[in-house]
C-alpha cells in the first residue's frame, strides 16, 4: 500500500506524533485491562505507523515487542523515539506486509 499512495499524502503525515485516535492514557487503559499475562509478553503491534503506542507499551511490559508497519519511515522515526525514550531494547521493528504475517 506504501507505494501506491501519492506522495502528498506521505508529505502531510510526515513527523506526526501519531497515525491515528488515542494517546497514551488509552494504551495505559487498554493494557492494564489484560490479566493472566506472561510475566514477560511478546507484543505484535500491527501497523505500529511512527509507533506512539508501541513506546508507551515497552514502558508498561517487561517484554518484547514486534513493531510491524510497511511505510519504512514510520519505522524510522519509531526507532529514534525509542531511543530517545531508551525502551530500544525491547522493541523489533518489523517491515512487513500485515496481511501477510509470519506469526
Ligand atoms: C491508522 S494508522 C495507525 C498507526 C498507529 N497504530 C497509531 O495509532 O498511530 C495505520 C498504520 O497501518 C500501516 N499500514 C497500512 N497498511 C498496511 C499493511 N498492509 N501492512 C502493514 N502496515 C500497514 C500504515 O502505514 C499506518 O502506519
Amino acid at each position: 500500500m506504501s507505494e501506491k499512495m501519492p506522495k502528498i499524502f506521505w508529505k502531510i503525515h510526515n513527523g506526526l506524533p501519531r497515525e491515528g485516535p488515542g494517546d497514551n492514557e488509552s494504551t495505559r487503559k487498554a493494557y492494564l485491562m489484560l490479566k493472566d499475562l506472561p510475566e514477560h509478553p511478546h507484543i505484535l503491534d500491527i501497523g505500529c505507523g511512527p509507533g506512539m503506542q508501541t513506546i508507551e507499551l515497552a514502558k508498561l511490559a517487561n517484554g518484547r515487542i514486534a513493531a510491524l508497519d510497511n511505510h519504512q519511515p514510520f519505522l524510522e522515526d519509531l526507532k529514534k523515539r525509542a531511543k530517545k525514550e531508551g525502551v530500544s531494547e525491547k522493541i523489533n521493528a518489523v517491515n512487513g506486509d500485515m496481511f501477510n504475517l509470519n506469526y
